[in-house]
């Protein structure tokens, strides 16, 4: 990373939204051919949240209510944000952008704000790009939110994918600070697109736009080559995040917490043990809410924080895997008392 920084972006600010609905694996046993047993020993899900219909709400619904407990947790006014970030692959419509979605319905009339596709990486692109905007100092009070409503492109007759995922909304406040010891201190960040082939939604871009003949080819959904997906997840995940501890001198002992993607309980423990990494410095919460895409990593951070387990100077190191291939590491020193 550039040495220019004007200020250090820390985190200083939490807030999350999980649906009410829930679906556990025995839902699951009475609509496809599954088993909890298999969901749990495969996966380590035991169940996940979802937004029951439309009426419900849609991503921006999600997104919107994580920001208000950030601001509401905060005491922040809607008008003192400066810009919002939604990582997201479920926006509400291709435009506009969810972000003017969530910038309207909490009023920060005083915003700017976008969309990042980076799939299960998402959080993580949107993170160090909203750090970007603060470290520039031109930026006060940025929002960044990972909200994926994955029910939206789910297959639920699909038995490989149905299982997997679920709603969620999660993110961070960020602001600048002149402490260099807290906040981001480094990121690894990859795309490679020669992985479109093994996870990717063909139909409705404009590759394929919206037809009779996309949805009877059932071209809404996620497609996913799974054991394709995990060799390189598992790889992917497990070598950036070896490379920023390397790089940073950091050994398994310095780190508080590994924040991984949950995506497959068996991918986060072959990431902790390439890295070092005891099972009780890993944050899981897949068994509740299983893959919520963009959510996953601030909603551990939320959950863990709140729970009392992670304190201001802690190590953490995120670490995400997801389709294009998108993947990254980031070593962020937790702000927050
Ligand atoms: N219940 C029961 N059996 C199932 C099943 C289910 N829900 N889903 C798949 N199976 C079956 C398969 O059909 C296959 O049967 P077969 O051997 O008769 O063909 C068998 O279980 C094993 O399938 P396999 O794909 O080898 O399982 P797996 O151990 O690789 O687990 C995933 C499947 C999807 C859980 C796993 O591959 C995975 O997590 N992949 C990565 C997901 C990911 O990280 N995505 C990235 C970001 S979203």
């Amino acid at each position: 990373m550039s040495n220019k920084k004007v200020f250090n972006a820390v985190v200083t600010g939490v807030g999350m939204y999980v649906p009410d609905t829930i679906l556990d694996n025995a839902y699951f046993e009475k609509i496809v051919d599954t088993s909890d047993e298999w969901i749990r020993t495969r996966t380590g899900i035991r169940e996940r949240r979802i937004l029951k219909d439309v009426k419900e709400g849609a991503t921006s619904f999600l997104a919107t209510k994580a920001a208000e407990d950030i601001l509401k947790t905060t005491n922040t006014s809607p008008e003192e944000i400066d810009a919002i970030i939604v990582a997201t692959v479920t926006p509400d419509m291709f435009f506009p952008a969810t972000a003017c979605l969530v910038q309207d319905n909490i009023g920060a009339k005083n915003a700017w704000g976008f969309d990042l596709s980076a799939a299960c990486s998402g959080f993580l692109f949107a993170f160090q790009t909203g750090c970007s905007l603060i470290e520039s100092g031109r930026y006060k009070k940025v929002m960044v939110i990972g909200a994926d409503k994955m029910s939206s492109i789910v297959d639920y007759k699909d038995r490989n994918n149905c299982i997997l995922f679920g709603d969620a909304a999660a993110g961070v406040l960020l602001e600048p600070s002149e402490d260099s010891s807290i906040g981001l201190q480094d990121s690894i960040l990859r795309v490679d697109g020669s992985g479109r082939e093994v996870l990717n939604m063909k139909g409705g871009g404009s590759l394929n736009p919206p037809t009779h003949e996309t949805v009877d080819k059932n071209m809404h959904v996620i497609y996913q080559d799974g054991k394709a997906v995990y060799k390189v997840a598992v790889k992917g995940m497990a070598d950036v995040s070896y490379e920023i501890m390397q790089k940073n001198n950091l050994t398994s002992d310095d780190v508080a917490y590994l924040v991984p993607h949950q995506a497959n309980l068996r991918i986060i423990d072959a990431t902790a043990e390439r890295m070092g990494i005891d099972r009780n410095k890993v944050m899981i919460n897949i068994d509740k809410f299983g893959n919520t895409t963009a959510a996953t990593i601030p909603l551990c951070l939320v959950e863990y924080y709140r729970d009392g387990k992670i304190k201001k100077g802690d190590k953490l190191i995120l670490a995400a895997f997801g389709a294009g291939f998108t993947w990254g590491s980031i070593y962020l020193v937790w702000s927050m008392d």
